[in-house]
């Protein structure tokens, strides 16, 4: 009776699902895990964002329906942010819209757009959700690789003519999940210029945009000039915030692609609980704050670990942005058979490449969300078994 649906049965399944899966086998035998597979920091929300959460809570006001696109000043919060931090203007109304996590902006926007058999350009390795929104869509993804040659830069001269003049989306990630990539004004100028000469719709995931370190400080695409009329720009309060749990985020950018989101959603979902959305509020109030303390934090996690795999043997760069390391594994090795001697021989959970898409098979990733003597422990068991 319950015979699935092929959009479900064609999806790959989902990477850290399984990964979950070896983990419970693992644990059950007694082994105590330390795991930098998922991007989830261990830290918790800033006691000031969960007592404005508390205060919101006991309101009455705060117990009805949201409004679909998000209270007036949440979106005013993130178009004050948005001013502040990249000098970048919008309108609150119809130029940024509230989501239920990013993850959930980015899976109904394929939804919004995308006609049954339309090309979407999307990087691999990548966030596995650009992928599946596509697939759902019916739409029909077109892979732009990720290679170190061109430091995890999609080849855009690479696509070829009839595959440029049909897509509708092209989706971008910087700073970048898997690969810690980070891009420049002169990438994305580049890209707003493809993208103005194909008429495609730029959809950037700014995910990481206050993960960053050494005073690198990441842009936004909507900085470019005409980025705004043809770009849209996905954020989370996930990883800046301790806040994955909660659910919120926001997208902003073109209006018509704002409001084809919204069209999307208001059939789908029925908006963010207001209390979430006033911690949002507050969230947003002090970023610097929230930035600098995981900043002090990721940086010393980040070099603890960047020292202690090189000792292991392996070769690997401190990340300018995102909680990740993008190692490249041994010629020895595939990213799965690395990571299994490392779950089951030394019970450190990482990713492997590949889970993000074929192009990421040569590398695994690990994650700074454990704190410093875990680390160290993880280090200890990965010299013990030896690469
Ligand atoms: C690149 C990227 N985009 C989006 C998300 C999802 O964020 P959210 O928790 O807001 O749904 C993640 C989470 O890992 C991510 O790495």
């Amino acid at each position: 009776m319950f015979t699935l649906a092929e959009r479900i049965k064609q999806l790959p399944p989902y990477l850290f699902k399984e990964i979950d899966q070896k983990k419970k086998e693992i644990a059950a035998k007694g082994v105590d895990i330390i795991d930098l597979g998922i991007g989830d920091p261990d830290l918790p929300t800033p006691p000031h964002i969960i007592e404005a959460m508390v205060q919101a809570v006991q309101e009455p006001a705060n117990h009805h329906y949201p409004s679909y696109s998000g209270m007036e000043g949440f979106k005013m919060a993130i178009a004050k942010w948005y001013e502040e931090r990249f000098s970048v203007t919008l309108d609150p109304e119809s130029e940024v819209i509230a989501l239920i996590g990013a993850k959930e902006g980015i899976a109904n926007f394929s939804l919004a757009f995308l006609n049954p058999g339309d090309c979407a350009l999307i990087p691999s390795p990548a966030y596995p959700v650009y992928n599946s929104g596509t697939h759902f869509a019916g739409g029909r993804p077109y892979v732009l690789p990720l290679y170190k040659e061109n430091n995890f830069f999609p080849d855009l001269a690479s696509i070829p003519e009839e595959i440029a003049h049909t897509a509708k989306i092209l989706w971008l990630n910087y700073p970048n999940n898997p690969t810690a990539a980070v891009a420049d004004r002169h990438f994305f100028e580049e890209v707003v210029t493809f993208a103005q000469n194909y008429k495609i719709m730029i959809c950037h995931d700014l995910t990481y945009s206050e993960i960053a370190f050494d005073g690198y400080k990441p842009m936004s695409l909507l900085e470019i000039k005409g980025a705004r009329d043809i770009g849209i720009e996905f954020h989370s309060l996930s990883k800046t915030f301790n806040m994955t749990g909660w659910r919120i985020g926001f997208a902003v950018g073109s209006s018509k692609a704002i409001e084809g989101l919204g069209a999307m959603k208001s059939n789908i979902d029925s908006g963010i609980f207001q209390a979430i959305q006033v911690a949002g509020v507050e969230a947003l109030r002090a970023v610097e704050e929230s930035r600098s303390a995981i900043q002090k934090i990721y940086t010393r996690r980040r070099d603890i670990l960047v020292k202690g795999l090189r000792e292991c043997g392996f070769t690997v760069n401190p990340p300018k942005a995102t909680f990740y390391l993008w190692v490249p594994v041994p010629d020895s090795y595939t990213s799965v058979d690395l990571t299994k001697r490392f779950l089951e021989e030394a019970g450190v959970v990482v990713t492997p490449g590949n889970g993000f898409g074929d192009p990421g098979d040569g590398y695994i990733r690990l994650a700074l969300t454990k704190d410093e003597d875990s680390l160290k422990e993880a280090i200890e068991r990965i010299k013990n078994i030896g690469i």
